[in-house]
Parts: C-alpha cells; structure tokens; sequence
C-alpha cells in the first residue's frame, strides 16, 4: 500500500502523513528532507546551492541518517533544498532511494506513507492512494511563522509570506517535477480545517478506497 502525499509548504502535508502512517502502522518518508539535507550540505561546504555540480555531489555523497537532524527544518535548509531541487540529475540521484522506500518499506512494514512534491506525478504514479494537501498562502505563512517561533528563531511575518511565496514560484514554475496535483489526487484544502479535521476528511477517503 503506497499513499502518496503531495502539496507546497506548510500546507499540512507532513502532519497528515505522519498521522496516515502511524494510524495504519506504515513506514514514513518525508521526502522534502532529502533535498534540505543535500542543499544544506552544500551550503556547508562552503559551496552554492545554485552550482550543478557541487548539488549532485551532495546528492551522491547522501546519507539516509542525515535525514534525522533537527537543522533540517530552519529556513536556510528549505532555500537551498528549493535550489538543487531545480536540477533534473540531483532528482534522478535520489529518485531510486524513494522508490525502494515505497515498495519495500523499513521495518516490514505494510505500506509506506511518501510526502513531498512529485511524489503521485514522478515517484509514486501506481500509488494506491495520492492526496494533494492545500491551504491559502496567508494560513501558511501563518503555520510557517508560528513553527519558526517555536525553533526558537525571530521570524517577521511579511517575509516569510514573501519567502514562501517565491519557494512556491520555483516549486510550480520549474520544468522538471514541477509541484501541481496528479489527475487522479484528492484535493485537500487545509485553510479552515485543524490537523484532526484534514486527518478525518483524508481517512474517510482513504477508506473509501
Ligand atoms: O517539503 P519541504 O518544505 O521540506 O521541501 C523543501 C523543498 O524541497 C521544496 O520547496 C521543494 O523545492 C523540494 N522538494 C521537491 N520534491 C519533493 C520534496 C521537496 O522538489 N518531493
């Protein structure tokens, strides 16, 4: 049982598949962290996450328990991860790591729970189940903002819309594994809806499958 989970920042995706997986006991892979962790590397190697060759580097060199840090989550990781995101042989590095994820899920698990962009359009187009998570831009900067707070960091409101806005222009506008639903996604708009109420809405549909 593969659910692909797919839609742009802070629209609830990663809360819903954390949920989905821990209620049905299958294994979760957010797949924004692999390219935070792959743009973070870069910029810690002193290098340009705009640079090709020093992001599939990062991408090659990727190790899978680099996933788990807490860095991962600040502003300057999703930048850089929008970044080496742009290049088609950086996707294609960890593409099979995503794959394998889904068909052959860690710890024997039943079904694997994938969220991130591409994942119903280019991973995951047999998935059994694809949800597509949405929420206006000014709820997201909201949930956006109030994250940040609570890391601990100083963020102002009016630039994390703006920074989220031009993320999500890169996200949508790019050619390769650009971010839109897949034909056959359940679209789900968070704006009015709390965690418990968008996990009801996509259990009733999961079910219904
Ligand atoms: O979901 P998250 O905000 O962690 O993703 C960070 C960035 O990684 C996104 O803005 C996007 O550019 C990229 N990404 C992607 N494909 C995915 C997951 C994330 O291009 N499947």
């Amino acid at each position: 049982m593969i659910v692909a989970i797919d839609g742009p920042s802070a629209s609830g995706k990663g809360t819903l598949a954390r949920r989905i997986a821990e209620h049905f006991g299958y294994a979760h892979l957010d797949t924004g962290k692999i390219y935070r962790a792959i743009g973070r590397a870069v910029v810690r190697a002193g290098g340009d996450p705009a640079d090709p060759a020093a992001a599939l580097e990062a991408a090659t060199a990727l190790d899978p328990a680099s996933l788990d840090d807490p860095a991962l989550g600040g502003d300057e990781a999703a930048r850089a991860a929008s970044q080496v995101a742009l290049m088609q042989p950086v996707r294609d590095q960890v593409l099979d790591f995503q794959r394998q994820f889904a068909e052959r899920p860690p710890g024997g698990a039943e079904g694997a729970v994938l969220d991130g962009r591409d994942i119903g359009t280019v991973v995951c187009p047999a998935a059994h189940v694809k949800l597509f998570v949405t929420a206006s831009d000014e709820v997201r900067a909201e949930r956006r903002h109030k994250e940040l707070l609570e890391r601990g960091e100083a963020p102002i409101y009016a630039r994390v819309l703006q920074e989220m806005r031009e993320r999500d222009a890169r996200d949508t506008k790019r050619d390769v594994a650009p971010l839109r639903p897949a034909e056959d996604a359940f679209v789900l708009d968070t704006s009015d809806l709390d965690a418990d109420a968008a996990f009801a809405a996509a259990l009733e549909f999961i079910e219904a499958r």
